[in-house]
């Protein structure tokens, strides 16, 4: 007796929920509703050297991707909007929540300090157009 009640609530479950994901209104546009089209970020510059001559050369990418993307970091894209040349520079020297510092680490690679600072540069042009 037990185990029909159960198999009658699942059941009563599913239909509920496919029903509701077929009918939920959420994603129909409201009528007259003004509709706000934001541009995705897209890659700013992607000819600068700082991003084939630094970026693609630095640690970033294993973690934002070689297209800013990200990976296991966020996307960077648009990251120009969010934070200027100091503060990226400031993010690579000494890191930002769960990201550890990366400017040694690059040094290390063989980049420079100019490398490093083109390369903030390069990040603060990324904006949303
Ligand atoms: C080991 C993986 C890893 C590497 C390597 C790494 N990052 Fe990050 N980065 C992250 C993660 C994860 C976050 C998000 C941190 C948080 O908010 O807790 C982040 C956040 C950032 C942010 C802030 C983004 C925002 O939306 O506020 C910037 C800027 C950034 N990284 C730049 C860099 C640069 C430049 C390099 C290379 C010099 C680099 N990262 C290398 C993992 C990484």
């Amino acid at each position: 007796m037990y185990k029909w009640i159960m198999a009658v609530l699942f059941f009563g479950g599913c239909v509920f929920g496919v029903g509701y994901l077929v009918l939920s209104p959420s994603d129909k546009p409201e009528e007259g509703a003004e509709t706000v089209i934001k541009k995705p970020a897209v890659l700013v510059a992607e000819s600068d050297p700082a991003n084939k001559n630094v970026y693609q050369k630095s640690t970033c990418l294993m973690c934002h991707g070689t297209d800013l993307k990200g990976t296991m970091g966020p996307s960077l894209l648009g990251v120009g909007d969010k934070h200027d040349k100091d503060a990226i520079m400031k993010i690579i020297k000494e890191g930002v929540g769960t990201m550890g510092a990366q400017y040694d680490a690059n040094i290390a690679q063989g980049l420079t300090d100019a490398d490093m600072n083109a390369l903030a540069e390069w990040l603060s042009k990324q904006k949303a157009q």
